[in-house]
């Protein structure tokens, strides 16, 4: 059976973080909404069961936003109905996305009950300036202590920072990199402060009262990353993901990287499906409101749906597969027609961005760094 993830979108957030540029919404007095969007999104997947057929189930994620705020029993009818409706890998995955504030933390007990098994929690900075910079609802002590019990609840653990913040340095950055590791969490992603159009942050860089990290620093933190990861002992899987060991890797981005169909419900959820033969795009409906009436009217919440043609896909493959160590095998992206000794493949090979392989296409971690760059000159060539 080929495999299946889920991905589960649960929009609503504390309080919205001025760099944040996902489909999210302030959670205070929807709890009518709520109810109704947790109903939803156990139709919607019933629904996608008639559309995927029989499955094997490698992943479920609950991310948003932030499903941490869900009541612990939802997260648990949602794990149950998906378990029932396709069948558990041996290891099945289950994600919870999380926030490092005390009241969340209390109920990391009721999670782990629901069948929640890894934990991704946002701790983002471990010092009290960075986070009150980033708008973070807690502190760093709290973050520490959601990390220490989250380490204690759940069998595996990763947790989110962001780097390259105003006035960073890469001497406080090795330092709390290293603080970050000594959590315990097996997996870690460090993403790079990015400044997306339309947020509050992009507002501020444009006034000029925010003054991004210049480029030659930002180039510095990343290597630094790269090092003080590996002298732990973590490979870098993909550009912001580092885990300890195989069995650290998050599945649930495997999927996505290595091409796997996945449904995505809830509101704005990407998902792709195979369907009659095409790798399908679908997009859900992003508003709360007429994501509940798309399933209430068509048993779906999909928005659109698009089925890629042979070169879209295979153009998608390309950029996924070339994210993640293992690359994308030749076979897979046929419809490209690159070969080992395409002039092109060769060419980024010689410039020592691609490695050498004749089954695979392969990003070297030089490469990794350009992927954009690396992508656009193979789906031209
Ligand atoms: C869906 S969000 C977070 C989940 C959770 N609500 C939280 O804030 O901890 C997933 C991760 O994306 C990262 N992220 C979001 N916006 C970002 C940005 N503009 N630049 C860098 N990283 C970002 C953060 O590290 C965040 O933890
Ligand atoms: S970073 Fe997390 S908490 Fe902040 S607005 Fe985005 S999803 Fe919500």
């Amino acid at each position: 059976m080929n495999l299946l993830g889920v991905y589960i979108h649960w929009p609503y957030c504390a309080r919205i973080c001025p760099y944040c540029d996902f489909n999210v919404l302030r959670d205070r007095g929807r709890e009518v909404e709520q109810r109704a969007l947790k109903d939803a999104i156990l139709a919607d997947l019933r629904r996608h069961r008639a559309l995927t057929g029989p499955r094997e189930l490698t992943s479920i994620f609950l991310g948003g936003g932030t499903p941490s705020l869900m009541d612990p029993d939802w997260a648990g009818e949602m794990i149950a109905l998906c378990k029932s409706l396709w069948t558990p890998a041996a290891d099945l995955e289950i994600t919870l996305e999380a926030n490092p504030t005390d009241a969340e933390s209390g109920r990391f007990s009721g999670f782990a009950d629901a069948g929640v098994q890894r934990l991704s929690l946002g701790v983002q900075a471990l010092d009290d300036a960075s986070l009150a910079l980033l708008g973070r609802n807690h502190g760093a002590d709290e973050a520490r202590r959601a990390a220490a019990l989250g380490a204690k609840t759940f069998p595996r653990l990763s947790l989110d920072l962001i780097y390259a913040r105003p006035d960073q340095t890469a001497q406080a950055w090795r330092a709390e990199l290293a603080e970050t590791i000594a959590l315990g969490a097996e997996h870690l992603s460090p993403y790079q402060l990015t400044i997306e159009a339309g947020t509050a942050f992009d507002r501020a860089v444009k006034r000029g009262t925010l003054v991004p990290v210049a480029e030659d620093l930002a180039a510095e933190l990343f290597d630094v990353t790269q090092q003080v990861l590996t002298d732990h002992g973590f490979t870098a899987y993909e550009v912001s993901n580092h885990a300890r060991g195989q069995a650290a890797r998050s599945r649930h981005n495997l999927v996505y990287w290595r091409g796997q169909d996945y449904v995505g419900v809830g509101p704005g959820a990407h998902g792709r499906l195979t369907l009659e033969g095409a790798r399908t795009a679908t997009f859900a409906a992003a508003r709360p409101a007429d994501y509940i009436a798309k399933v209430a009217g068509t048993g779906l919440g999909w928005a659109t749906r698009e089925a890629l043609t042979g070169q879209q896909a295979a153009e998608e493959r390309l950029l996924a597969g070339l994210r993640i160590e293992e690359g994308v095998s030749f076979a897979e992206i046929a419809a490209l027609a690159l070969t080992p000794v395409h002039p092109e493949v060769l060419d980024l090979i010689g410039a020592g961005l691609l490695a050498p392989d004749p089954d695979r296409l392969r990003a070297t971690p030089a490469g990794r760094l350009v992927l954009n760059w690396v992508t656009s000159r193979l789906a031209l060539a």
